[in-house]
């Protein structure tokens, strides 16, 4: 391969056939190779299993170095707008590419907000459910059950149509994850507020119950304000990757947002913060760290320290710092910095953080490890932490799904294969064979 100013050269070197393709160039990050033309010119495909070498769009909308340990959305480093932005404001930031005047914020939560309630309907749907159903499982089926009632009136290719479903989304899913756990235990369920902010709002109608008034705490609704930004988006992870190919066949953008959850269900996606505090869990106490770590450090033991390294991140990861901060506020309001599995926790994190093996492998708590013991802090069951994922991702997948169904460019996706089966063959009648 050979790589002048703006194309890349590819010779085959049994038949010496050669194409040259363009490089293309982002405003940052590597260039991209546009092999578009490949096949039809050199007739080859590429191979690229999880597709982790491919750019398969061009966004505006996230960008990530994870070598720099720098994520973006619009421009703006994630440390901040976790620390300084409301929800809605980076949810209006990823879906229109700029944070909203003071202005369009109020009109944007105004809509954001005259959409939180659910059709009655969905309650009846959602009551189907069997009371020990997962709460993901839930999600997958009522948001999916959400194209059956916002079918018909749907453009893709309308603007102002895709506004709307986004809108809608970012709205409803906190209304459906309050009704998914408060359906597993038996609890009514809660009506939105609007007065209230979103992270408020989701609060209140996951732990309010009738019988007793519900008292906002401010240092919690920050905390939770910051694990949805710091979910917002990731750029074309699985799930978002996900979103984008079940979109590009212009189907229903309820269904698309559902195919979503469904990827992010995998523990490989959105399970991580759940897989820290098991391990936590199976820890125990604090005189069997060492043995963990000993564990962790061993190559013959499949066993890894849940909640440290990141596979993007190599040298730290953006969002940990400031949920560090927010699992230190969250432990101190709610009195349980003494809680045995959180001190596990903090010396757990100390221990590793001094561990030659972690300091030369550059392994560091990621955001999962600090998500984990806040939302458990906090009083959700772990069943519940991918669920709050999809939540703020929402914001994410319709951004993505937003800017791909208005790109004119944008084709239905369809990757390519390395056949390795049978050859032709004849059919055998089943009793020949
Ligand atoms: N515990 C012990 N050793 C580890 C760990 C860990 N958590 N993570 C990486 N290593 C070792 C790994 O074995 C490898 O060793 P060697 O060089 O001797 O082969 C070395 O560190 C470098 O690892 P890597 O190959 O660069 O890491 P990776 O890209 O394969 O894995 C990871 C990334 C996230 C899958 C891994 O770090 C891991 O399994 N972490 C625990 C699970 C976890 O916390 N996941 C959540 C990530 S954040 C999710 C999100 O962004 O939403």
């Amino acid at each position: 391969m050979n790589n002048t100013a703006d194309t890349v050269t590819i010779t085959n070197n049994n038949s010496g056939d050669t194409v040259t393709l363009p490089l293309m160039r982002g405003t940052k990050g590597p260039d991209v190779i546009d092999i578009r033309r490949l096949y039809a010119e050199f007739g080859c495909f590429t191979y690229d299993p999880g597709f982790t070498s491919t750019a398969s769009c061009d966004s505006k909308i996230t960008y990530i170095d994870g070598g720099e340990g720098v994520l973006l959305h619009g421009g703006y480093p994630i440390d901040q707008l976790a620390e300084k932005a409301d929800f809605l404001e980076v949810c209006y930031l990823l879906l229109f590419g700029e944070l909203p005047n003071a202005e369009e914020f109020s009109r944007y939560s105004e809509s954001v907000t005259r959409h939180t309630m659910l059709h009655d309907q969905l309650a009846s749907l959602l009551k189907g459910f069997r009371r020990d159903a997962h709460p993901m499982a839930v999600m997958v089926g009522v948001v999916g059950a959400l194209s059956a009632f916002y079918h018909d009136k749907l453009d893709i290719f309308d603007p102002e149509q895709r506004r709307m479903a986004s809108i809608r989304l970012v709205a409803k899913m906190p209304t459906i994850a309050a009704m998914a756990y408060k359906y597993t235990i038996g609890q009514p369920f809660v009506h939105p507020s609007n007065s209230l902010s979103y992270a408020e709002n989701f609060l209140r109608m996951t732990f309010a119950v009738p019988a007793e008034p519900y008292i906002n705490s401010p240092v919690l609704s920050r905390a939770m304000n910051r694990i949805f930004v710091l979910h917002a988006d990731h750029e074309q992870n699985a799930s978002t990757s996900t979103v984008r190919l079940a979109g590009s066949s212009q189907a229903n953008p309820y269904a698309v947002i559902s195919a979503g959850i469904s990827s992010l269900w995998g523990p490989a996606h959105g399970g991580a913060n759940e897989a820290v505090l098991k391990m936590l869990e199976e820890i125990g106490s604090k005189d069997r760290i060492e043995e963990f770590l000993r564990r962790a450090k061993d190559k013959n033991d499949p066993f890894r320290l849940m909640g440290f390294g990141h596979r993007v991140y190599k040298n730290h990861d953006p969002r940990a710092r400031v949920l560090k901060e927010s699992a230190e506020e969250v432990l101190t309001e709610l009195g349980v910095r003494d809680d045995p599995l959180f001190a596990l926790a903090m010396e757990l994190e100390q221990i590793a953080l001094d561990d030659d093996y972690f300091i030369e492998k550059k392994l560091f708590p990621n955001v999962d490890f600090y998500s984990g013991i806040i939302l458990k802090a906090m009083g959700f069951p772990t069943s519940m932490f991918t669920v709050l994922f999809a939540v703020a991702r929402t914001a994410g997948w319709v951004a993505q799904w937003n800017e791909m169904s208005g790109d004119t460019g944008q084709k239905i996706g369809r990757p390519r294969q390395l056949y390795v089966g049978e050859l032709q063959r004849n059919f055998v009648p089943l009793d020949a064979r």
